[in-house]
């Protein structure tokens, strides 16, 4: 709900959940408040405290503002900045007008949030000197917030945008911890939570992508917020390039929290006339600690984010060939593992890396996206077609975005890749990057991903992209257009995802890159899964999920059973371990299930029949998180809650000598209903939210597991 008080221009966007007060005060847009739910904005009395406090300070310093530019006595991080004709840095911006939409637009060319029924207040801000236009756009949906930001130049000069903070918002709490997703390849979304002091506290991504290292997502919360209890303010950009979070205490002890585009990386020249969008962030504030956080989050992205019609829909259980094979694969051992499949029930084969080309090995053939006849000397079609006859869907990889300087594309196109004139181009995994922001480019890989997916029965496609960027320049920018060859090549992959799964829709897209590093809202919005991390050791995905799930919800993550003694680690567990991680997520094989151990043969297909029964639960229930694997827990535990139905998941890491039986407390039961869970024992809701269950249930050794469902009783 949006109520504008047109007397004291106070504009106060409120659902339940929250309140998020903006108030004009002598031309100027300041944010007055975000926190908990407010029945009356009634909050001028604010603005008499905002003052300076001795002669040496100047007002502006002291004032929330809502758009924070630099120059004119704002020492903070800058929202929104632009370099002027003249060369100067100084943004002005006076608030002119607001208009209250009945629905919320769409932002063309970039993913949002869909909610066509919702309002949107635009408000309309000014620098009457330059003729700069923002207009800032403020949506309330599914217990979140949307920002999003319309630059228009009015004058008759040529300007620079070089900051262009999605979201920006003061936080008035002190003593904040902030609260982000960091990581690294295979050891993504790691759970970190520290207090900030007065100063800056940022991390960003300037790799082309969001990436393994920082997720695009910021959060503060008190001291004292837990899982369950606590304030937390929190953004999320939907996006999936270079950002910059950021989390800035000030004098006064307020935090202002931002996020958006990257000043590193990113700047755009607007000439007069022209007009620039930026991607969306997402607000989320809870009073009900992380959970309460999380749940606003997994229900935006679900309910009014992912586009895909397989978003609803049951995901196929998958056997994926890349740990099972990697490059060195037949045919004939392609069919052994399928046929081996077809037996244990599963519903699709992945066909990974090394497909097309000369694909032998990571040194070649990215951009030659035609079958290798030496491994499938009949075809793609052929061989899709076997595997559809074992009663399998097939499935397919891509890297459309790369190129391998030893491919006939980059023979025929040396100049497609980004570069800059007369510097090296440095090569990650022996590949480059192909300019996206170029329509040619565009075209090829529309083209390419067209005529593949039509040549042969193909249900779903990984979509993978395994290097971040470097030279991130363009053949075709002039030298002043240089800074947005990175955006542009975003907006370019957006336009090809947008055209590729229009014409697809009943293709079922992963997401992927080197795992999770470009786990965002923006691939969500194409994408309803991605590949969590290409660490799939059940020890490790207990963090990289649990961290994940943060912000994104179960039915997003890739989740599989691989092979014991682990590939990345090394770690030998029970297929039971490593199944019971794996079914949380969009469950799937990733091993050579040709080769099975007997007795590993019947817990995979127990697995499979499992998971069938459970999908519903896991892919469409609320998921609440129980114990943190995180700080040196040796558990992790959450939980799943579908109608009547509550899926326990609990995991203990190492064995313990004498061991003491640690409770876990369940969540968002009915107090006064009693569950029965597989065993046939029977608790009240109030006795395993309260009393909590003793996890007595693990087996003797390490890594161990235990997972069931509590079934609400009738009456
Ligand atoms: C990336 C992916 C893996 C696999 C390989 C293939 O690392 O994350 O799952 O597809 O590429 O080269």
């Amino acid at each position: 709900m949006i109520h504008i008080d047109q007397t004291k221009q106070i504009f106060h966007l409120t659902d339940s959940h929250f309140s998020y007060v903006l108030k004009v005060h002598q031309g100027k847009l300041l944010n007055l408040y975000w926190g908990a739910a407010l029945a009356h904005a009634d909050l001028d009395y604010l603005v008499e405290a905002i003052r300076p406090g001795a002669s040496f300070e100047l007002t502006e310093q002291r004032t929330p503002l809502e758009l924070p530019t630099m120059g004119t006595g704002w020492y903070g991080m800058p929202a929104v900045q632009a370099q002027n004709a003249d060369g100067n840095t100084l943004t002005a911006l006076t608030y002119r007008s607001y208009r209250l939409l009945p629905h919320k637009p769409d932002l063309p060319g970039l993913p949002h949030v869909v909610d066509p029924a919702a309002e949107t207040l635009q408000l309309q801000l000014i620098d009457s000197l330059t003729g700069l236009e923002v207009i800032v756009s403020y949506t309330v949906s599914g217990g979140g917030l949307t920002r999003s930001l319309s630059f228009s130049n009015h004058g008759t000069q040529p300007l620079t945008l070089t900051h262009m903070a999605s979201a920006s918002a003061t936080v008035s709490a002190q003593g904040l911890d902030v609260i982000h997703l960091r990581g690294a390849h295979a050891r993504e979304r790691q759970l970190v939570r520290t207090p900030v002091g007065q100063g800056t506290y940022a991390f960003d991504s300037q790799r082309g992508a969001s990436g393994h290292e920082h997720n695009p997502f910021v959060a503060l919360a008190t001291p004292h917020t837990t899982e369950d209890s606590g304030q937390v303010w929190s953004m999320n950009l939907i996006y999936s390039g270079s950002f910059l979070a950021s989390a800035q205490v000030r004098e006064t002890g307020d935090t202002v929290l931002s996020i958006g585009l990257n000043p590193a990386v990113h700047q755009w020249r607007l000439e007069s006339g022209a007009q620039f969008d930026t991607p969306e962030a997402l607000l989320v504030y809870s009073s009900q600690g992380f959970n309460g956080m999380s749940h606003i989050y997994h229900h935006i992205f679900r309910e009014h984010l992912c586009q895909s019609p397989w978003n609803h829909r049951p995901r196929p259980i998958l056997i994926n060939n890349w740990e099972a094979t990697y490059f060195n694969f037949t045919e004939e051992k392609i069919l052994q593992i399928a046929r081996a499949a077809a037996q244990l029930g599963i519903e699709l084969f992945v066909l990974d890396d090394g497909w097309f080309g000369q694909r032998d090995d990571d040194h070649r053939s990215l951009g030659d996206w035609y079958v290798n006849t030496r491994k499938l000397p009949h075809g793609l079609k052929h061989l899709a077609e076997q595997i559809e006859a074992l009663g399998l869907r097939f499935g397919l990889w891509f890297e459309p975005e790369m190129i391998s300087p030893n491919s006939d594309l980059y023979r025929a196109h040396p100049d497609w890749c980004l570069h800059a004139p007369g510097r090296p181009r440095t090569e990650g995994r022996h590949q480059l990057i192909l300019d996206l922001g170029r329509p040619e480019v565009q075209q090829f890989i529309i083209n390419m991903m067209k005529e593949t997916l039509s040549s042969a029965p193909i249900s779903y496609v990984k979509w993978d992209m395994n290097r971040n960027m470097t030279e991130a320049f363009s053949a075709v920018l002039p030298p002043e257009r240089q800074m947005e060859t990175q955006h542009r090549y975003m907006l370019g992959l957006y336009h090809v995802l947008e055209e590729i799964t229009q014409a697809f829709p009943e293709v079922l897209f992963e997401s992927c890159a080197g795992g999770g590093g470009r786990f965002d809202a923006g691939m969500l919005y194409y994408m309803p899964q991605t590949w969590t991390s290409d660490n799939t050791d059940a020890i490790e995905r207990l963090g990289i999920q649990y961290g994940t799930s943060l912000v994104y919800p179960p039915s997003a993550m890739g989740a599989h059973i691989s092979a014991s003694p682990n590939h990345q680690v090394g770690r030998v567990t029970t297929m039971q371990m490593r199944g019971d991680v794996a079914l949380s997520g969009n469950f799937g094989f990733e091993l050579d299930l040709s080769r099975l151990s007997a007795e590993d043969r019947v817990t995979a297909k127990a697995f499979v029949n499992r998971v069938k029964a459970l999908r519903t639960i896991t892919q469409g229930g609320m998921f609440t998180r129980l114990i943190s694997p995180f700080e040196g827990s040796n558990y992790a535990a959450w939980q799943f809650t579908y109608e009547d139905q509550v899926l326990l998941c609990c995991f203990r890491k190492l064995n313990e000598p004498n061991p003491v039986p640690h409770r876990v407390y369940l969540k968002d039961l009915d107090e006064h209903a009693f569950y029965r869970d597989e065993a046939g024992h029977t608790y009240s809701g109030a006795a395993l939210m309260h009393a909590g269950l003793p996890m007595t249930f693990f087996p003797q050794h390490d890594f161990t597991s235990y997972v069931t469902v509590f079934t609400q009783q009738k009456g």
